[in-house]
């Protein structure tokens, strides 16, 4: 079975613990980063798509050990899969990621840091911790962030002027100095903010440049970036940021291209690559506490990211924790085991394409809830808008090291 790549895809991969939803990803990364004819596609190639993978438990770390030399018995099942499915193993150079300013996972990856002027007041106050609506210390960074960015404020007998591309120590600076903020704010507020946004300036999370999507995004590459090893309101950030900028910068680029073809003006260069966004147990990034800023995020992602060459696939163990806003959007289902009636029911109300009335299983005649109940590790149920039909799908084996195992 393939997937038609040409355009932009939606893909859900559902299904209960150690039922195959990472193999599964991890197996369209590599169909995305090989190519149709199994070759490596040339990195750098303008018109290729890159694909990124936000790899939450940092599973994917392996991926560039070629599978013929990677030791151990799972290697060495894998090797005798593949033969048995006669495919050969494949080579796949990744580029790593990590979170600026913590542990680097990986040998070879390279710190992803945030630039500050990429952050709405709300992230902020997600990242601080607080609620800009209804807490002091929300309220203090909306009214700095105000005066940082589009204001200014008076100094003394000066005013600073305000700054877009402002840095943290500019906002700490405003909160400490702003004679109107000191009247408005008690003092331990004030400190309570200058001390967590103090300990960003010192984290190595954010540089004043920031990372840009050129160097993160490989046209016809696979990057991956780790984020296992960072507390959850960093992780979920920083995939909102990379998610949201993704979205703003194609937005951009596709309309720059557009017009360059209209006015058969040379195209642009330089411009963020259509791409793949990957991500592994996504509830993972949906905090409990903000989770609406994550849904709203993906949620314009997955509904206007296909019109500017973006495309993503998520996989979760639970779905019903998928907005239906997103579920809506989804036009591949891939569903793996699931035990949990209520996820199989979610899954089965929203399934794509025509659903049969019995399954013949194991001899027996089920419906296709009993049939996801039953169905093997590696094995799921394809739901897609492409597909006249449900059907049944034995995922092949991958041609990279997996990582996706307990040890
Ligand atoms: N299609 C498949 N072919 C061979 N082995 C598979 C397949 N899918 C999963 N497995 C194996 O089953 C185990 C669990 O798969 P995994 O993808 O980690 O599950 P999940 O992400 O759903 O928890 C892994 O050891 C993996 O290698
Ligand atoms: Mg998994």
């Amino acid at each position: 079975v393939l997937l038609d790549v040409a355009s932009e895809h939606v893909v859900a991969i559902v299904g209960k613990r150690g039922s195959g939803k990472t193999h599964t990803l991890g197996v369209l990364a590599e169909g995305l980063a090989l190519g149709s004819n199994g070759d490596r596609r040339k990195v750098g190639d303008e018109r290729a798509v890159a694909v990124l993978l936000l790899d939450t438990l940092n599973i994917f770390q392996w991926m560039h050990i070629p599978l013929g030399t990677a030791r151990g018995s799972l290697a060495e099942t894998q090797r005798n899969l593949l033969r048995k499915w006669q495919l050969e193993p494949a080579m796949i150079s990744p580029a790593y990621w990590h979170v600026g300013g913590y542990e680097a996972a990986h040998a070879d990856s390279r710190p992803f840091t945030l630039r500050p002027s990429n952050l709405t007041p709300q992230d902020w106050g997600f990242l601080v911790g607080t609620d800009i609506a209804t807490q002091p210390m929300g309220q203090l960074l909306v009214a700095a962030y105000e005066k940082v960015t589009s204001t200014g404020w008076k100094r003394g007998p000066g005013t600073i002027r305000p700054n877009k591309a402002y840095r943290i120590e500019d906002v700490i600076e405003c909160i400490e100095e702003s004679e109107e903020l000191g009247r408005e704010f008690v003092p331990e507020t004030r400190r309570a903010v200058k001390q967590r946004l103090g300990s960003f300036v010192r984290s190595g999370l954010f540089s004043p440049e920031g990372s840009t999507f050129q160097e993160l995004l490989r046209p016809g590459g696979l990057s991956v970036l780790l984020l296992a090893r960072v507390p959850d309101n960093v992780r979920s950030l920083v995939t909102f940021l990379v998610i949201r900028r993704l979205l703003e910068e194609r937005s951009a680029a596709s309309e720059a291209t557009k017009a360059a073809e209209i006015s058969g003006r040379a195209m642009p260069s330089g411009t963020v690559p259509k791409a793949w966004v990957l991500i592994d147990e996504a509830q993972n990034i949906m905090p409990s506490q903000g989770s609406s800023l994550a849904n709203d995020v993906l949620t314009r992602f997955v509904r206007e990211g296909r019109n500017f060459g973006l495309s993503m696939a998520i996989s979760t163990q639970q779905p019903s924790a998928i907005d239906s806003r997103i579920m809506a959007q989804v036009d591949t289902i891939l569903a793996h085991t699931l035990t949990v009636r209520q996820d199989a029911n979610y899954v089965l109300a929203n399934m794509k394409s025509l659903e049969p009335k019995d399954v013949a299983f194991g001899g027996r005649r089920v419906s296709l809830s009993e049939a996801l109940r039953l169905v093997g590790v590696g094995h799921c149920v394809v739901s897609s808008v492409d597909s006249e039909r449900t059907f049944f799908l034995e995922v092949r084996p991958r041609l990279t090291t997996h990582g996706g195992f307990g040890a």
